[in-house]
């Protein structure tokens, strides 16, 4: 039989009794990995021992604050800033220090853990945790329309109201997006006005291709909002759908009433450089003639003519795009 020293064996039991302790906190830890525990300082939940590395809950995925320049008021002067909401991605940080009451507490609400592991857990620097489950990403749940009186005109700012765990869109798709409109008002309706998320290859982005308008009932008459129907991966200039509705006469005495897209180009051309089209330059480098005019609009770059006769019997044309670019 082994004959063990006093010391070692106390050193044996101390071992056993930490070991003991470590999976104490790996059980804790499972039943109830959630939230911030007391790695946040703004907490006042009972303490809940819990490794970030490992947590998988939505508790962080929580509305925050965040404040936006939406424009100048008309009775100040002064940046009008509004808080728009933001759906926080990571759970906060582990704190640096921990003071000396905290870890008191933690001793008396974990008796069986060694005050070193307790401290080594719940002290010392690290980056937050995702806030929801690898697939999921914390985005907005809803919205609300907020109307404000600027110089610059009357603003309308879409406000995140809740955050929620959601499935993390591949593919670019059209979303839900349910937005209250007069909100606390006698008029207050929610519409889902949809979003356009998911991922594209390079330099392309995802974007509403077909919209839909459908008039509110406001406090100065029918309102007009957009409603994204279809999203599509797209350049930052480029084509969207846009229905024309009309008779066509074409055949005598039996009008077609016919619904054509007429398309329309939506976008931008602001990181287009006309240098690219110069074919003259000084010596110094700067461009005397250049085949484009300097300023470039998204606009048509091929239309379609169709042609249909009107209920007098006179011969319309109804020009369709079919391509967008800048130029
Ligand atoms: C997070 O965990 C708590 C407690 O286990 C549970 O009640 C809650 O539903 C969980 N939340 C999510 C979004 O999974
Ligand atoms: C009008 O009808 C004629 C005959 O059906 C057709 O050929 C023509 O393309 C139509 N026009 C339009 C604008 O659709």
């Amino acid at each position: 039989m082994a004959n063990f020293s006093p010391t070692t064996l106390q050193l044996l039991l101390q071992l056993l009794l930490f070991s003991l302790a470590y999976s104490v906190l790996e059980a804790e830890y499972e039943n109830n990995g959630v939230g911030e525990s007391l790695l946040d300082e703004s907490s006042t939940r009972p303490s809940r021992l819990s490794s970030p590395a490992r947590r998988h809950n939505a508790t962080c995925c929580v509305l925050e604050r965040k404040m936006t320049k939406i424009g100048t008021s008309e009775a100040t002067g002064e940046d009008t800033l509004v808080d728009v909401g933001h759906c926080r991605r990571r759970c906060r940080g582990r704190r640096r220090h921990m003071k000396k009451a905290e870890l008191e507490r933690l001793m008396r609400e974990n008796p069986t853990v060694d005050p070193r592991t307790l401290f080594m857990l719940h002290s010392g620097r690290g980056r937050g945790v995702d806030s929801c489950h690898e697939e999921e990403v914390c985005l907005p749940s809803a919205w609300r329309m907020e109307h404000f009186m600027t110089r610059q005109g009357q603003v309308s700012v879409t406000v995140t109201e809740s955050c929620q765990c959601q499935v993390r869109a591949h593919s670019c798709r059209r979303q839900p997006r349910s937005v209250t409109l007069h909100k606390d008002t006698p008029l207050q309706t929610t519409l889902d006005l949809g979003n356009c998320q998911g991922h594209c290859s390079e330099d392309l982005e995802c974007r509403a291709t077909k919209s839909r308008s459908v008039s509110v009932e406001g406090p100065n008459g029918a309102e007009c909002v957009s409603i994204v129907e279809e999203c599509g991966c797209e350049a930052s200039c480029y084509r969207a759908t846009l229905y024309h509705h009309l008779y066509n006469y074409t055949i005598m005495g039996s009008p077609q009433s016919q619904v054509i897209d007429v398309g329309t180009c939506v976008g931008e051309c602001d990181n287009i450089t006309p240098e690219d089209h110069c074919i003259s330059r000084e010596s110094s480098g700067g461009c005397v003639m250049s085949l484009v005019k300097k300023s470039f609009h998204c606009s048509p770059t091929g239309l379609q003519h169709l042609h249909y006769q009107h209920k007098d019997g006179s011969s319309r044309t109804l020009v369709v795009v079919t391509r967008c670019g800048c130029q």
